[in-house]
């Protein structure tokens, strides 16, 4: 599989790189600024998005429970088969963390996959999905981040080989899967607060959808259950062909990690259930009517 990959990107770097065509296709995009003026964040309503968006089970240093989760100094790795990424710290620290950035940086970052220095971040952090976020999420957001612990751990760098060091490769990438528009329509009000925390905050297709050979998510198989990155299990199916637990069950695993038979949530779960957990019952139901909602393929 690695090898095939290496092959593919590199046969693409050599077919695009004549005539400078690579550089200007793969040039780091960013959000609209004007979307941003004038916003405010609220730092309460931004721990929402925050729990919603699983910050923590990323960011927090390896082995941190309870309160020391909130302290986002990096360090957990996350291996995949394009290499093994290293979660930054996203911290106020200003010089180890991202203190000293400005609400269009984060936004830049979540919603382009873009950091300051204009390099294409890898798509391990899942901003295909946080590009569904509001621009009012990323400014609330931005106001919770900054009352969180500093810490001055560096973050480490990622151990990714040619041709994947390349980071302008995953500007091609981006070409192709990093797309704004929604995949589940719907009319339904309650749907609609679903598809927020599952297409966009909650980014449960990183797990919960099939990959193709490029790394990129095969819509057409949304939720449908996958094989988890670095050999780490399966995440199961969610669509009512694979999950035919009534809405209130979908809740109740979603808050207290039991399923209707009194098994309990286990694997990389463990983590969502955590932030799911911090989210009102009118959420996790929304997430639930959202599922109940989907397409059996
Ligand atoms: C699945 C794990 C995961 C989740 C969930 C996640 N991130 Fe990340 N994040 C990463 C990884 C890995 C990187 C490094 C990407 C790179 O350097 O190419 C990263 C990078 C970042 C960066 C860039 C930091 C820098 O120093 O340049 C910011 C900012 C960030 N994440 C914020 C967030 C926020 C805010 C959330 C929650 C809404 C979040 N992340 C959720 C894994 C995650
Ligand atoms: C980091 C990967 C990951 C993410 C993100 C993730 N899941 Fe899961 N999910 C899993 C794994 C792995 C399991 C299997 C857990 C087990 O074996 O106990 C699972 C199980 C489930 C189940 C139980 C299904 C069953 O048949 O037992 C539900 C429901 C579920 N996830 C919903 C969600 C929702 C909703 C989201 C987004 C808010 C989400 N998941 C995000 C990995 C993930």
């Amino acid at each position: 599989m690695y090898t095939l990959l290496r092959l593919v990107f590199i046969a693409l770097l050599l077919a695009l790189l004549g005539g400078g065509v690579f550089w200007v296709l793969t040039r780091p995009g960013h959000v609209d600024s004007a979307a941003y003026d004038g916003l405010t964040g609220d730092a309460e309503r931004g721990k929402w998005v925050f729990d919603a968006g699983g910050c923590a089970s990323c960011h927090s240093a390896p082995g941190a429970s309870g309160e020391e989760k909130l302290t986002l100094a990096g360090g957990k790795s996350f291996a995949s088969d394009f290499g093994t990424f290293l979660a930054p710290n996203i911290s106020p620290d200003p010089q180890a963390g991202i203190g000293a950035w400005s609400l269009l940086d984060l936004a830049d970052a979540m919603q382009r996959g873009v950091s300051p220095e204009g390099r294409h971040y890898y798509p391990a952090f899942p901003y295909t999905a946080y590009i569904h976020a509001a621009p009012q999420d990323i400014a609330d957001l931005w106001a919770y981040l900054q009352t969180l612990p500093p810490s001055d751990s560096p973050s480490q760098p990622h151990q990714v080989g040619f041709p994947f060091s390349i980071s302008r490769g995953v500007g091609l990438w981006k070409m192709l899967y990093l797309t704004d528009d929604f995949t589940l329509a719907s009319p339904d009000e309650e749907v609609l607060r679903g598809r927020i925390l599952v297409e966009a905050l909650g980014h449960c297709a990183e797990c919960h959808t099939p990959r193709n050979a490029l790394g990129g998510l095969e819509k057409d198989l949304w939720l449908t259950g996958a094989q988890l990155a670095g050999g780490a299990g399966r995440a199961p199916g969610l669509t009512p062909d694979h999950l035919d637990w009534s809405e209130e069950e979908i809740a109740e695993y979603l808050s207290s990690g039991f399923t209707p038979d009194f098994d309990s949530a286990g694997g990389e779960m463990t983590d969502v259930v955590e932030n799911t957990a911090k989210l009102s019952q009118a959420d996790r139901l929304a997430i639930a009517a959202y599922l109940k909602a989907l397409p059996t393929p």
